[in-house]
């Protein structure tokens, strides 16, 4: 506990305390209308920040919500990640990437974007997680729209030398150190040494790059986690720019609630004890 605490503390200094505090405290998730349609819902209250949410209400079952083709109306999850997803800009017609999909709430705001022209794929390599992916995309995505999604199980790695300059649109949301969820297990809590961030970061440099090869020239990338290691976050897209700065540039991010997260060098973070959601990291790049 004593080395994570410190070394975090070392970074964000006084304020390391209350950031803690609140991460500790349970993340105030939303509710996403998938596919919105017309229908009011008299019983929700819309969440004023970010079209298209509502505040979680304890007298509605979220997941019991269905259309008569029994499809799910609702998604639960953090407003940080669905601005990261919308932040791709996915448009009709493009052929787009989301490399590391599952569960699938970021997919699904991509695929959405589509309207049903275009191509996605949802890639995942992990077995028990794609078919939990695979799940998700049934449970929302209504079949007539479901032809624009092919699930894949590929390493992301993978994509930079066998799709190059393939897609338009690529999202890595990648696997990280996920502080949040690792503080309420004390017996990796005690475990931890920077090693662990630092190894996770050289896997997400990886998939980055493999995302930058596969990305079309002019196409854009999304890179995100839910970390709040700076050696995962900006410490990964330092190293881009240290080794590959003549391929790609970074894109400011704009938009719903954005002024919302921290500014750091190369995108935005949202923390919990500023923004109340998150953490959230997102930047974006433009290949070039
Ligand atoms: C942060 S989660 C993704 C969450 C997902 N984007 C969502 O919004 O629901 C990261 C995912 O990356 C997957 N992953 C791990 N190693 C990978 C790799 N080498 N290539 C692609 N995905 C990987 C993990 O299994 C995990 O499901």
């Amino acid at each position: 506990m004593s080395k994570f605490f410190d070394f975090f503390e070392n970074y964000y200094g006084s304020r390391w305390k209350n950031l803690f505090t609140a991460l500790k405290e349970e993340d105030q998730k939303v509710l996403r209308e998938v596919f919105p349609s017309d229908h009011t819902w008299d019983n929700l209250t819309p969440f004023k920040l970010l079209s298209g949410c509502y505040l979680p209400n304890e007298d509605l079952d979220y997941t019991k919500e269905v259309d008569a083709d029994n499809l799910r109306h609702f998604y639960y999850m953090d407003p940080g990640s669905i601005i990261a997803a919308r932040s791709l800009e996915v448009q009709e017609g493009e052929t787009v990437l989301d490399m590391c999909s599952a569960p699938g709430g970021k997919g699904l705001i991509l695929t959405e974007a589509l309207m049903g022209n275009g191509h996605i794929d949802l890639n995942e390599p992990s077995r028990n997680r794609r078919e939990r992916l695979k799940k998700v995309v049934r449970d929302h995505v209504p079949d007539e729209l479901r032809n624009v999604v092919s699930v894949k199980g590929q390493d992301g790695l993978n994509f930079g030398l066998k799709f190059k300059d393939t897609y338009d649109k690529i999202l890595v949301d990648a696997p990280c150190s996920g502080e949040r969820h690792l503080i309420h297990r004390p017996s990796e809590l005690s475990k931890w040494t920077p090693k662990r961030s630092k190894r996770l970061a050289s896997r997400q440099y990886g998939l980055l790059c493999s995302a930058l090869l596969s990305v079309k020239p002019r196409g854009t990338i999304i890179y995100s986690t839910c970390s709040i290691s700076p050696l995962e976050n900006d410490g990964v897209l330092e190293k881009l720019k240290l080794k590959k700065s003549d391929s790609f540039e970074v894109v400011e991010l704009e938009g719903e609630m954005i002024d919302k997260a921290d500014k750091t060098k190369f995108g935005r973070l949202f923390l919990p004890d500023t923004s109340g959601y998150g953490p959230l990291y997102i930047a974006k790049i433009r290949k070039v």
